[in-house]
């Protein structure tokens, strides 16, 4: 997978992250741990300690296996966060999930919305993956704001699903296939083509995350 050229849609762009990341990446996680604790995966074998360093090593090794696409986010050249396309699966499945973080003193310019669109758009254009998917604890309405903005389409509650800040944590799950975004999943958004209430969640499936 040749993705080596970066995307950009006015100020914000995304680009494959490099080992000289390293440094910028692990100063926000660490001036920005309260922001990101809450929502921050977490393994169930217990504390590991945080060295970015071998965590993009590890993501660039399982880019190179096609098992994913560790992307940076730019706000004006300065690198806001980290969007990472994982679990790709091919074949009959052919889909991956997204998960991403910014900055707090990024927070609020759209960056993660339009970052997501394009990163969706390379995966479904140049991947020809079928369909991503994202994730996101019932609590987390910044997240939950992403995937209204673009029309990801809700999937239903997973339970306990993914180790989240120390626990098994329930999560709404959203998707878009590739047929339902022919024009491209920021095209659609800028052009105000987003179908309301594709992220609806049913009062049902909120009180049984909440209950
Ligand atoms: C979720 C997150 C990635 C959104 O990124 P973003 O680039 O700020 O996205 P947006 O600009 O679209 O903002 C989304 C919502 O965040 C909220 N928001 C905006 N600025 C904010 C700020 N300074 N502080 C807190 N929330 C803010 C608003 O509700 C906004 O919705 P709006 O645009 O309708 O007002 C970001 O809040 C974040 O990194 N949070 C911590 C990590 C996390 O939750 N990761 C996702 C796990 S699924």
């Amino acid at each position: 997978m040749d993705l080596s050229a970066s995307r950009s849609h006015g100020p914000v762009s995304i680009r494959l992250v490099r080992n000289r990341d390293a440094r910028v990446l692990q100063d926000h996680l660490i001036s920005n741990r309260a922001w990101l604790r809450p929502w921050e995966a977490t393994s169930p074998d217990g504390a590991v300690p945080l060295d970015m360093k071998v965590g993009i090593r590890r993501l660039l090794q399982q880019h190179r296996d096609g098992a994913g696409v560790p992307f940076v986010m730019e706000y004006d050249g300065q690198v806001a966060g980290q969007l990472n396309v994982w679990g790709i699966a091919r074949g009959s499945l052919s889909s991956a999930t997204i998960g991403y973080w910014v900055a707090r003193e990024f927070a609020g310019r759209d960056i993660t919305p339009i970052s997501v669109a394009m990163a969706t758009d390379v995966c479904f254009t140049e991947l020809r993956l079928h369909r991503m998917e994202i994730c996101i604890r019932p609590e987390n309405r910044a997240s939950l704001r992403v995937v209204e903005k673009l029309g990801f389409r809700y999937e239903g509650l997973r339970r306990r699903y993914i180790h989240i800040d120390g626990d098994w944590r329930d999560h709404f799950a959203f998707a878009l296939v590739r047929e339902e975004v022919p024009e491209g999943v920021l095209d659609r958004w800028a052009s105000g083509q987003v179908p309301r209430g594709a992220a609806d969640i049913p009062p049902a499936d909120r009180a049984a995350a909440e209950g």
